[in-house]
């Protein structure tokens, strides 16, 4: 049976964690409740982002005072959007810019799919409001390329510790050993593990992808050295 995996707190920041922020959800919610105005999920879900139009009527009603055309910091380029105030980043970056890298799976915080850096901290993006990342720098798997389009170690040691089975949380899984060899670069195994159990894998590849970040980490030390 799949061991049930729990985020550990220092290495991933969770939308609790985004309490702070002048974009939460919570704050978006106040927001609707005092304007009176309601967005249907349903359409924003399943209507694509044509409910997002400046011209639309869902953006007219959610418009609540919140600027919509704004600009973030992606892959290190500053890239213009127009967002709704309650949208997040992984839809932004899948629907608006076309990251697809970026994986939606639970939307809801629990797998680790849509893993980004931000300022170089691991968040999942389904759970972070765009507009809360106005200033910030963020990472998605595509921003991780060399200038030549050479994979960056840990998608090289992945890919030679055959570690992805299907691949649909690979990206996620990249995501997460980038950041905490950013934090850690000479992990043990054990932090290893705690830093990669946020990343929920349905094809049970964790030893694999383990296996990856120990070689990802050896590499990178011998290239240092
Ligand atoms: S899709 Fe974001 S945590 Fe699952
Ligand atoms: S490799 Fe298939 S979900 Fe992880």
């Amino acid at each position: 049976m799949n061991e049930i995996r729990v985020a550990p707190p220092a290495l991933r920041r969770r939308a609790d964690d985004e309490e702070a922020s002048r974009y939460s959800r919570r704050e978006f919610i106040k927001r609707v409740i005092a304007s009176g105005a309601v967005a249907s999920s349903a359409t924003y879900v399943f209507g694509g982002l044509q409910g997002c139009s400046s011209r639309g009527t869902v953006a007219a009603a959610v418009a609540g005072g919140v600027e919509r055309l704004i600009r973030i910091n992606v892959n290190g380029q500053e890239r213009p959007v127009d967002v709704l105030p309650q949208e997040t980043l992984a839809m932004t970056l899948r629907y608006r810019l076309g990251l697809t890298g970026t994986k939606l799976s639970c939307d809801r915080d629990e797998c680790g799919a849509c893993s980004v850096m931000i300022d170089d901290v691991l968040h999942n993006s389904c759970s972070v409001l765009t507009h809360s990342v106005r200033n910030r720098k963020v990472v998605t798997i595509e921003g991780l390329q060399g200038p030549n389009g050479e994979l960056h170690p840990v998608q090289q040691a992945f890919i030679e510790g055959l570690s992805p089975q299907c691949g649909f949380c690979t990206p996620g899984q990249v995501m997460a050993a980038v950041a905490l060899l950013k934090h850690n670069p000479n992990p043990t195994r054990e932090e290893a593990r705690q830093a990669m159990a946020g990343n929920l894998c349905r094809c049970g590849a964790y030893d694999n992808y383990l296996n990856g970040v120990m070689r990802a980490a050896a590499s990178t030390k011998a290239t240092a050295t």
